[in-house]
């Protein structure tokens, strides 16, 4: 199996999550392993069933020092593990806005509401209150803003006539114990997974002006013009012509470049079957932190290298201003 991601997960209290994550990484063919479980509370319940189960624990209490002070500790404690994603299970802690930009779409939460509804505490009551009839839990990805990154997942709990906070939390509970080991695993595989990718690369090419797709050969092309006289300017290549990687093809400025591409980075880039003797390079998306940034450059060079005068001509005018 591929190397299996390292995951630090962030307690503060039962880790009741943080064991449904810890069996759920046991299973045959879990894509995440637990490097780390740290608390701000030391004498968190959570700890001490890590320790039980072999797992490397840390404990910083966040009393009598700044955010910014224990989230240094936190996090140097999570670099030491290996760590390349933080998973919040129940850390009830507000994290740095410099600690949040550094782990940027690296960390996880889950939230006992379904979001956007109940942010903050006090979820289930609230819930009750209002007369929903369902409550739930989000898995999402942190940002600075309180509770408000992309939902990744959710689970639905239907609230009961009569139930109290207690009694909800209680199922809110089994259904998150449910859906956050496999929202992690989705999460830490999707950059692996050629459904997430093409998405990512059509909604930065299709965004281009004047452009469409078309299947070519058994791949899917990106076209810049009129639907009978346009031409293409990208590729999705799915580990095509017997090649490892998951691909986008673009067009260099011809084999010089191309081979110093190859040669230079070949983590980066490589020589496609067919499409590489007319200068095509391949650029390889199913790396451990691509740059969607760089394919956007590429995309946008290889469509202007390829669009007619008349586009070209529009947007060289929007960039002067
Ligand atoms: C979980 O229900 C989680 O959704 C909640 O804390 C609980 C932790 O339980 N998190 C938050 O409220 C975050 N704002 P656990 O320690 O048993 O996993």
């Amino acid at each position: 199996m591929a190397d299996r991601a390292k995951i630090a997960v962030f307690i503060s209290g039962g880790g009741t999550n943080m064991a449904a994550i810890l069996y759920a990484s046991r299973l045959p063919d879990s894509p995440f392993e637990i490097v780390l479980v740290a608390s701000n509370t030391p004498d968190a319940a959570g700890l001490a069933l890590a320790q039980l189960e072999g797992i490397p624990t840390y404990a910083h209490s966040h009393k009598g020092h700044s955010r910014e002070v224990q989230d240094a500790a936190m996090e140097a404690a999570a670099l030491d593990a290996g760590a390349q994603f933080i998973v919040l299970a129940g850390y009830m802690r507000i994290l740095s806005e410099g600690f949040v930009k550094r782990w940027d779409k690296r960390i996880l939460n889950i939230h006992p509401s379904l979001l956007p509804k109940y942010k903050g505490l006090d979820t289930f009551a609230r819930a009750i209150e209002a007369g929903d009839s369902h409550a739930g839990a989000s898995v999402h990805v942190v940002t600075a803003e309180l509770d408000a990154g992309d939902v990744l997942a959710q689970a639905k709990v239907a609230i009961a006539p009569g139930d109290t906070p207690e009694s909800l939390g209680g199922r809110v509970k089994l259904a998150e114990h449910q859906l956050y080991p496999r929202a992690i695993a989705d999460y830490v595989s999707r950059g692996s997974d050629p459904g997430f990718l093409l998405a990512k690369v059509k909604g930065i090419a299709l965004a281009l002006p004047e452009t469409h797709e078309r299947e070519s050969h058994g791949s899917l092309g990106f076209r810049v013009g009129t639907e009978k006289t346009g031409k293409y300017f990208a590729y999705f290549s799915d580990r095509h012509h017997g090649s490892e990687h998951i691909s986008l093809l673009v067009k260099t400025s011809g084999m010089d470049e191309l081979m110093n591409l190859v040669e230079g980075q070949p983590d980066v880039y490589y020589k496609p079957a067919f499409y590489g003797a007319s200068g095509w390079v391949g650029l390889i998306l199913n790396r451990p932190d691509f740059d969607w940034d760089h394919a956007a450059e590429w995309l946008e060079r290889s469509w202007r290298a390829v669009a007619p005068k008349r586009l070209t001509k529009l947007t060289d005018a929007a960039d002067m201003f």
